[in-house]
């Protein structure tokens, strides 16, 4: 891979999409000095923000026309016959929940006019014109700079959400290389959470005294409250300027729970109950852009709403939130106006809301937040394979900006766990990728040990019930040099059959082969081994690839099934390892010289369900 002059990382939200550029030189070298350049001022955007909304409007033949903010607006402010005239066909927005594998997520995607976010084609181009868009936003960003530079010189780092598949993120790579990111070997994509670690780690309280002990052993649970809810627990150690991270449990609890859905409850429920549910209609109707104003008001108070300590230390919002209804006022029908006016103590032109109105509207999401905070802490508290560390929960996302949702995850963990929110809460997972993309050697993944001094994990964990969709994922482990052909041979048939097979070859990169491959291990349901002569020649030596998946494969409980073809018979216990001896006693298949279709059809109906 060449030389890079410049490491930039895009943040591509639900909400928020926004991107962060460092120059690669001597002096940002060191991750703890390096410094980062951002976009602060979108233009149409209500407040100040390193991202800018995740909204495209099209035309159409679906090429887009604006982005962000002032897509929104361009698509609000205009009736439907003058975006006719404009020729402004479609819009979307928060189309990154579209690509979602979770029927709860998809249903947070927005479109309008000819935009169908249920379309491959749709999705295939207006992902790659937002990252283009952002592409091109860098580009101008740097261009200040007469650095010369070529595409090949920047070097790109995507974040993709903990949950999403292989098939997902190769998607979003792919639509980078269309936007004209480079070449896939300058892009580079890491998960949210791991992103936000490391940012927690290196850049959460800089240069403060209740800093995060940099040096030594940390619990940690990233906590990204944005438009969705991701939490993921983390063992690291941070030593000398590298960060060795084992991710506990795969992929991070999630909800689709955000903050859009604050904002959402404001306006379809809290507004019609104060104004009047026909005066609500009506505006709706006609004056949007004066409704989005009014919850744009309510975006900026929310974050800031005064928090104390009410009964049983729980924290309560006590101050109420006061709403400009100046430009709404004309058409607040008199008996409306008069009830507005004695609500806000005589107050005309404004809409008060009381600390409990607020407090009901936070609770709703910040509950179930809360909740999942306290599930993942408890886990890992129990989670006796990573120590007894102290824990830190990183608090990221543009959500956790919100001082009601910091206070009550504090009160909720008390002695338990720190909580640490950053400055930015919005920065972690756009500068973290910047961090990573600079030196993906910072991060070294390690499995997460399997024994403590303390307590002893069981070998083999009981399998646990699968979802549906898990049932039909499949890891496929083989000897390299031996079984290629063969292994091609069985993903293909598989997939034909609606099985969802990972192998090693095609789906990462080199650097990321080692986190990435447990992981799969683990989350996938199925193991599957493909056996031929001389594939466990190797088996007992140091470090051999084969006898680490088939291991993880045994602890984690996954379903192994062996497949042994050309005349291959079962290993015997003795000619093994003795952490996957146990092997040589499960059930195999056996694949007979012209008899594949056979031996397929028996190991999918028999073995892997
Ligand atoms: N300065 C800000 N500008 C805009 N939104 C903000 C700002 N500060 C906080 N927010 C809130 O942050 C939310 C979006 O958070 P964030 O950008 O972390 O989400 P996201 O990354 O797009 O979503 P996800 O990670 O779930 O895909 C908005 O709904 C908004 O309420
Ligand atoms: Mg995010």
């Amino acid at each position: 891979m060449r030389a890079s002059k410049v490491v930039a990382a895009i943040d591509f939200g639900t909400h928020g999409t926004g991107f962060a550029y460092t120059l690669v030189t001597p002096d940002n070298d060191d991750p703890r000095t390096r410094q980062m350049v951002s976009r602060y001022d979108w233009p149409k955007a209500p407040v100040r923000g390193a991202k800018t909304l995740s909204a495209v409007v099209v035309d159409r033949d679906l090429q887009p026309v604006a982005w962000g903010y002032e897509a929104a607006e361009l698509w609000q402010l205009n009736s439907p016959a003058r975006r006719e005239d404009l020729g402004l066909h479609g819009y979307a927005s928060a189309f990154k929940a579209a690509l979602s594998s979770r029927a709860e997520l998809r249903a947070m995607a927005r479109s309008e006019g000819i935009v169908d976010l249920g379309s491959d084609r749709t999705l295939g181009r207006l992902i790659p014109s937002i990252l283009r868009y952002m592409r091109d936003q860098t580009v101008a960003a740097l261009g200040a700079l007469d650095l010369r530079l070529t595409a090949e010189d920047i070097r790109w780092c995507l974040t993709v959400p903990a949950v999403w598949t292989d098939a997902q993120k190769l998607g979003l790579r792919r639509a980078a290389e269309e936007a004209g990111l480079g070449a896939a070997d300058t892009i580079f994509v890491v998960t949210e959470p791991e992103a936000a670690a490391v940012y927690g780690i290196l850049d959460a309280d800089k240069g403060s005294a209740r800093a995060v002990s940099r040096i030594g052993e940390h619990r940690f649970m990233v906590v990204d409250c944005g438009a969705t809810t991701e939490i993921s627990a983390f063992s690291g150690v941070f030593d000398d300027g590298k960060v060795r991270l084992a991710e506990i449990g795969a992929g991070g609890a999630g909800v689709a729970l955000g903050a859009p859905d604050v904002n959402r409850a404001f306006r379809t429920r809290l507004l019609p109950r104060r104004l009047s549910p026909t005066l609500v209609e009506h505006l709706e109707r006609e004056y949007r852009d004066l409704v989005s104003e009014l919850e744009g008001q309510w975006e900026k108070a929310r974050p800031f709403v005064a928090v104390a300590p009410g009964s049983g230390g729980r924290p309560e919002v006590v101050s109420p939130v006061y709403l400009d209804l100046t430009r709404l006022w004309p058409m607040v029908p008199a008996a409306v106006r008069r009830r507005l006016i004695e609500e806000a103590d005589g107050d005309p032109r404004t809409l008060m809301l009381t600390a409990q109105d607020t407090q009901a509207l936070l609770d709703e999401v910040i509950d179930p937040i809360v909740r999942l905070v306290r599930r993942v802490c408890d886990d890992l508290l129990q989670e006796a394979r990573v120590g007894s560390a102290p824990v830190t929960a990183f608090l990221v996302g543009g959500f956790a900006s919100d001082d009601y949702l910091h206070a009550r995850i504090q009160h909720e963990l008390g002695a338990e766990a720190r909580v640490v929110r950053p400055t930015d809460p919005r920065l972690a997972v756009l500068h973290g990728a910047v961090h990573l993309g600079y030196n993906p050697a910072l991060v070294q993944h390690v499995p997460v040990p399997a024994t403590t001094p303390r307590q002893q994990v069981p070998a083999r964990t009981p399998r646990q019930p699968e979802s549906p969709e898990n049932r039909r994922a499949v890891f496929l482990s083989y000897r390299r040099g031996v079984s290629w052909a063969m292994a091609r041979l069985v993903r293909i048939d598989l997939e034909q059959h609606g099985f969802d097979v990972f192998m090693d070859v095609e789906n990462i990169d080199s650097g990321r082969f080692e986190p990435v491959i447990l992981t799969q291990i683990e989350s996938r349901a199925h193991f599957l081994l493909l056996l031929e002569p001389r594939s466990l020649d190797r088996i007992g030596n140091e470090g051999d690839w084969l006898h680490r998946e088939i291991a993880h494969a045994i602890a984690h409980g996954r379903n192994v099934v062996p497949l042994l073809a050309n005349g291959t018979g079962m290993p015997r216990a003795a000619d093994l390892p003795a952490d996957i001896a146990t092997l040589a006693s499960f059930n195999a298949l056996t694949v007979y010289h012209d008899y594949f279709p056979e031996a397929m059809t028996k190991l999918r109906g028999r073995f892997l369900h």
